[in-house]
C-alpha cells in the first residue's frame, strides 16, 4: 500500500495521553480535525490535559484505564466504539521508565515494566483491530517502542526487553496484516531521549505492585543516566509526534526520529551477523 493515509476527521484513541508523547500525538490528532479517545492511568492530569488541548465535548472522550489490565482495555475499546462508531488511528503509547541493576529488577518490578510496556499494547490489538478490520477502511496502529526496542543501554533490562518486544509484535503484526491484505497499517516508534515525565515513571505505579526497592550505589547511578540524558533529549515530545503522524500518514512501518539510532542499530546488526563481541550501548547513542 503506497497511497497516503487519511486521517483528517477521523478517530484516534492515545494511550498515556495525559503527558509528553501521548499529549503531543493528540495534538498532531488535533491539527487534523480527529475526535480524540484519551486514555491514561493518571485521571487528575488527563483532565489537566483536555484543558490545555482546548478540545471540545463532542471532540474528546477521556477513559481512566490502566493498560496492563485486560479489562480495561477492553472498557476503553466499547467505550470509543459506543461513542465515535469507528477508529482510525490507535496509538499504544502508554510506557514506563525504570533503570537499575538487571540483577536488582525484582519480580514486581518485571510485571510492571512488561505489564505497561508490552501486555499493554497486545491488550490494545486484541481489543481494538479485530474492530478495525470488520470496518474495513483505511486504518492505522501506532505502537511507541522507544530507540531501546533497537539497541540494548546497560541498567535497563526490563525496560529493554519490553521495547524489544514491542518491535517484534509490531514486526509480527505487520507481516499478518500484509498476508491477509488488510486495510488496517501498523507502524513502529523508536524515539531516543525525549525530554517528558518518563524519569519519573514511580508515580503512575499502581499500589499492587508496591513501591521500587531502594537502589543500590551501582543503580542509582542508572538511574541518574536515564534523568540527565531524558532532560537533555534534543528533540521535544511534539517534535517526535510530528515526525510520527507525517510517517503514519506515508504508512511508514520504523519511526526512528534520532538518525544517530540508525548507526546504533547497524553496529548491532553487524556485530550478530559477524559473531562479533558487541559493543556495549552509552546514554550518547541515545535512548531510552
Ligand atoms: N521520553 C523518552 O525519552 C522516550 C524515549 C523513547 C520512548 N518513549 C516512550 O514513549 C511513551 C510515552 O512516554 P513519555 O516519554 O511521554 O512519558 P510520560 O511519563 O511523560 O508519559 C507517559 C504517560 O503514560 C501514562 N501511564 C503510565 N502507566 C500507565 C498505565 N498503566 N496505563 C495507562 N497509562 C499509563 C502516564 O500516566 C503518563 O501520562 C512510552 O511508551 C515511553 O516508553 C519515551
Amino acid at each position: 500500500m503506497n497511497d497516503r493515509l487519511e486521517l483528517v476527521g477521523g478517530v484516534a484513541v492515545i494511550t498515556g495521553a495525559a503527558s509528553g508523547i501521548g499529549l503531543a500525538l493528540a495534538r498532531q490528532a488535533l491539527a487534523r480535525r480527529m475526535r480524540l479517545v484519551l486514555a491514561d492511568i493518571d485521571a487528575g492530569t488527563l483532565q489537566s490535559a483536555r484543558r490545555q488541548l482546548r478540545a471540545g465535548d463532542d471532540e474528546v472522550l477521556l477513559q481512566a484505564v490502566d493498560v496492563s489490565r485486560d479489562a480495561e482495555v477492553q472498557r476503553l475499546a466499547d467505550a470509543a466504539y459506543a461513542r465515535f462508531g469507528g477508529v482510525q488511528l490507535l496509538c499504544n503509547n502508554a510506557g514506563v521508565g525504570f533503570a537499575r541493576l538487571a540483577a536488582e529488577h525484582s519480580a514486581a518490578d518485571w510485571e510492571w515494566v512488561l505489564g505497561v510496556n508490552l501486555y499493554g499494547v497486545a491488550h490494545g490489538i486484541r481489543h481494538f483491530l479485530p474492530r478495525m478490520q470488520a470496518a474495513g477502511l483505511p486504518s492505522h496502529v501506532l505502537n511507541t517502542a522507544s530507540a531501546a526496542g533497537l539497541v540494548s543501554l546497560p541498567g535497563m533490562a526490563a525496560y529493554n526487553a519490553s521495547k524489544q518486544a514491542v518491535v517484534a509484535l509490531s514486526e509480527t503484526l505487520r507481516a499478518e496484516l500484509l498476508a491477509a491484505a488488510s486495510p488496517v497499517g501498523v507502524s513502529v516508534l523508536c524515539p531516543a531521549w525525549v525530554p517528558t515525565a518518563i524519569d519519573s515513571s514511580e508515580r503512575a505505579r499502581p499500589a499492587r505492585h508496591g513501591r521500587a526497592a531502594e537502589p543500590s550505589a551501582g543503580s542509582a547511578i542508572y538511574a541518574q543516566v536515564l534523568q540527565q540524558a531524558v532532560r537533555a533529549g534534543r528533540l521535544d515530545a511534539d517534535a517526535v509526534a510530528g515526525i510520527a503522524f507525517d510517517a503514519v500518514e506515508r504508512r511508514q512501518f520504523y519511526i526512528l526520529p534520532h538518525p544517530k539510532i540508525a548507526q546504533a542499530l547497524a553496529q548491532r546488526v553487524s556485530a550478530i551477523v559477524d559473531s562479533a563481541t558487541p559493543r556495549p550501548a552509552t546514554e550518547d547513542s541515545p535512548r531510552p
